[in-house]
């Protein structure tokens, strides 16, 4: 297992000091969900050590890096530069640091877009990089509190609210992240009545 002090030190050399608080501040966060929902603190942290480690890279030569060592299927992420980091993270991760857990790729690669069938890790990530500390939005504290309180029920109120926001920007909506939200309107029971 790559060491965590070596994934702090490479995230304060790649990252700007802000974004490095940022990274921080969202493993502390999946760290005391991992905790609370008896996942692997370990990867949980690792995790979100990696989550925004190729953020400040260039995005075309993320582009690059992700034609050459990855296969996309969803045009809506190649034609979304700030989506192209989750990606080229997990191409970091796996090619260059020789990470192989599968749950720790997976949790880097889905953070941005979620999708359907994540596992507990995916979910802590994306919720954990969501309401971290340095979060500062209207319903961060309301979004705090649920994170504690059922990964999957946050998952779906999350989504409503980021899916909302890029509905009203006009944002182009990745496949997986529309999966995601039918697989957790799905679990709440909710149909299509009309
Ligand atoms: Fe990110
Ligand atoms: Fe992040």
């Amino acid at each position: 297992m790559v060491e965590i002090t070596e994934l702090e030190r490479l995230v304060k050399e790649r990252l700007s000091k802000k974004r490095a608080n940022h990274v921080f501040s969202v493993a502390r966060q999946a760290g005391k969900m991992a905790l609370r929902y008896g996942v692997n603190t370990e990867k949980a942290e690792i995790a979100a050590l990696l989550h925004d480690i190729t953020k400040e890279v260039d995005p075309a030569e993320q582009l690059k890096m992700i034609q050459e060592f990855d296969i996309i299927k969803d045009n809506v992420i190649l034609e979304s530069p700030s989506l192209y980091h989750a990606v080229t993270a997990r191409i970091y991760a796996r090619d260059i640091l020789s990470v192989q857990d599968a749950e720790i790729l997976n949790a880097v690669r889905y953070h941005t877009t979620a999708r359907a069938g994540m596992s507990d890790l995916e979910k802590i990530i994306y919720l954990a990089d969501a309401v971290s500390e340095d979060r500062d939005y209207k319903r961060v504290e309301e979004f705090r509190r649920l994170a504690m309180d059922g990964l999957n029920r946050c998952m779906l109120e999350f989504l409503k609210y980021s899916i909302r926001y890029l509905v009203r920007d006009e944002c182009l909506l990745p496949v997986d992240t529309i999966q995601a939200y039918n697989e957790y309107c799905r679990m709440a029971g909710h149909q299509n009545e009309r």
